[in-house]
Order: C-alpha cells, then sequence, then structure tokens
C-alpha cells in the first residue's frame, strides 16, 4: 500500500526550543519511515506578524540545522523553503475566493495572536494566514499534519478549503485529500516559568543550549512553592520539573514521584537529574549541528534538493488545478 503522505512546517524565527521539539520535530521524525514526509520552511508566513526580513535568512538555516542535527533526514523527508516554490502564491489567490472573511474572524488562532501580540491594525495577509497554511498542506496533498495543538483550527480551515474546492470544481473525484492534525502527549510543553515554553516569554531551553546552560536554566525553574526545604513533601503533579522528568526521565518518573511526595528527594538533587537527562538527549544533537555550522553549504544544498523535489509534487497539482477550473 502507499505510505499516506506528511505536510507539516514551521516559521523561521531562529534556534528551536524543546517545546518545537516535543510539539513537532521528534514527531516528524518518528514519522518519517512510516509516511512520505514534506517538511516546509514557511518563510512567507513571518511577514504576517513582522515584516522586516532581515532575519529570515539566518533563522532559516538556524531552524533546518535543528530539523537536520535533531535527526530529520532530507534523503526521507524533503525539506524546502515556501518563497522558492512560487505555486504557493497562485494556489493562495484561488484559495482565498473559496473561504469567507468572517470565517477567517472567527479563527482562535489568530484571535489569541491579536490579543498577545497587541495588534491593533489586522492585515489582509495575516487574516489569510490560514488560507496560506492550507496551500502549503495541500499543493503537496498532505493527509497528516503532524503540529503543535494550536495548530488544529488551521487544519481545520484546510479541510474547509479541499472540500469547498472539491465540490465546485470536482464533484466526481476529490483533487485535495481533507488533511488531518496529528498532536503529541506533551504538544504544549511548558516552559521555565510554567507558562507555555515560547521564546517571546524566555522562559525555554533551545536544543543549541550547552550543558552547563541547560543546568542552570534548570536550577531556576519554578517547583511546588510549598516545598521550601529539601525534605518538605512536595507535590509532582504540579511542578514543572516533574513534567519534564516524565517527558525525558520515563524510565525514573515513579521513582521520582515517590522521592518528592515522601521528602526524600530534594528540588536540587532532582533538578541536576532532570537536567542530565536533557543533556543526554541534546548531546549528539550538539555535535551534530557542530558539523552543520561548521559546513554551511551542506544545510543550503538540502535546501535545494528540496525544493527540486517539492516543485514537481506542486506543479503537478497546478496542473491538475488548472485542468479542473478550466483555466487554459
Ligand atoms: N503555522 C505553523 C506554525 O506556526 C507553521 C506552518 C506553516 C505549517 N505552514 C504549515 C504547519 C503547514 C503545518 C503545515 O507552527
Amino acid at each position: 500500500m502507499a505510505k499516506k503522505r506528511i505536510l507539516s512546517g514551521m516559521r523561521p524565527t531562529g534556534k528551536l526550543h524543546l517545546g518545537n521539539y516535543v510539539g513537532a520535530l521528534e514527531n516528524w521524525i518518528n514519522l518519517q519511515d512510516q509516511y512520505e514526509s514534506y517538511h516546509l520552511v514557511a518563510d512567507y508566513h513571518v511577514l504576517t506578524t513582522d515584516l522586516s526580513t532581515d532575519e529570515i535568512y539566518n533563522n532559516t538555516i538556524e531552524m533546518v540545522i535543528d530539523w537536520l542535527s535533531a535527526g530529520l533526514d532530507p534523503e526521507k523527508a524533503p525539506m524546502f523553503r515556501q518563497s522558492k516554490i512560487k505555486e504557493h502564491t497562485e494556489l493562495f489567490l484561488l484559495f482565498s475566493m473559496l473561504i469567507t472573511k468572517a470565517r477567517l474572524e472567527r479563527n482562535p488562532t489568530l484571535k489569541e495572536q491579536v490579543r498577545d501580540l497587541n495588534i491593533e491594525n489586522l492585515t489582509y495577509g495575516h487574516l489569510g494566514y490560514p488560507v496560506l497554511q492550507a496551500v502549503d498542506i495541500l499543493l503537496y496533498k498532505g493527509e497528516v499534519v503532524p503540529v503543535g495543538e494550536d495548530q488544529l483550527p488551521h487544519i481545520e480551515i484546510t479541510r474547509e478549503i479541499a472540500r469547498r474546492f472539491n465540490q465546485q470544481y470536482s464533484p466526481d473525484y476529490p483533487v485535495f485529500p481533507e488533511p488531518e492534525g496529528k498532536i503529541t502527549q506533551f504538544a504544549r510543553l511548558p516552559g521555565l516559568d510554567g507558562k507555555r515554553m515560547s521564546k517571546s516569554l524566555g522562559n525555554t531551553i533551545f536544543l543549541s543550549d550547552a550543558p552547563e546552560i541547560v543546568t542552570q536554566k534548570l536550577r531556576k525553574a519554578v517547583t511546588d512553592p510549598l516545598k521550601v526545604r529539601k525534605n518538605d513533601p512536595g507535590r509532582p503533579e504540579i511542578c514543572l520539573v516533574f513534567t519534564y522528568h516524565q517527558k525525558f526521565n520515563s524510565s525514573e518518573t515513579k521513582e521520582i514521584e515517590n522521592g518528592c511526595r515522601s521528602g526524600l528527594l530534594g528540588c536540587v538533587e532532582c533538578k541536576l537529574k532532570c537536567a542530565s537527562k536533557i543533556n543526554e538527549l541534546l548531546s549528539p544533537i550538539l555535535e551534530i549541528r557542530r558539523g552543520y555550522e561548521n559546513n554551511l553549504n551542506k544545510v543550503i544544498d538540502v535546501l535545494i534538493q528540496g525544493e527540486s523535489v517539492a516543485r514537481k509534487v506542486a506543479e503537478t497539482t497546478m496542473n491538475e488545478v488548472h485542468a479542473k477550473m478550466k483555466l487554459g
């Protein structure tokens, strides 16, 4: 049976943190054998919230280095920049006719952004963010979209656009699949202050953090405020460090939980254990990263190769769209 196709992407905003890893990248890596995967650098999407383009190139390179270092394999999963495949702009125009302004205004992810970033004058392009994302997915006929939880509303809009196109222009057989979102158990990893891990909140651990930085950051992490002295009993269920143990040290969680509750395990020791587990995960990633940092051409080659694969798929889809829409 043919493998199902994955399409997923991230905006290039720089180095990735553990929240990005756990929420999406780890999943991409785990799924790359089972699916036919395509991964896109959503560089146009950056412009929806930041018009300055100075950092996009560097941020793209940093992000792709993280993808590669964490284990995404370009032979299995082509990686490409959205802006290098011009079919995105064309299909964006066509899709923008298939969804109402009111529907886009109801998008909860947009509402959250408008609130968090204090946006007073929403642009047409920002309102259309999910339309461009629908293009990203459907141009490659993505069926499965592994993303963080905040992206599910965009996948719902993608399904609606696919359905609308199919009804209107291809009632006999669907040109576009209705893709499904796939989220992980830790789709929203908390940051070091217990809030959502996010670069803008300064509460992240980066995949590229050196071991001593990780240890230092964890030392400052918030734990149960009632566990003041080492031997006070703690409440793992409200402790952020315990959440990290569950994710990064699953074999010892029972022991950590008992130690914390009984008061035998102090926070300092618990945090050090946690840091060392995270460093075990990160150290091979860091090492591969160094190699790419010293050979940036390799990273650029990965993109150029990926773009040539992606372009063929995009062209084929657009030919089909043109035929169905009788656009000559
Ligand atoms: N909007 C996604 C995010 O902010 C990034 C993205 C762009 C994406 N295009 C995509 C994710 C297509 C999945 C599929 O994380």
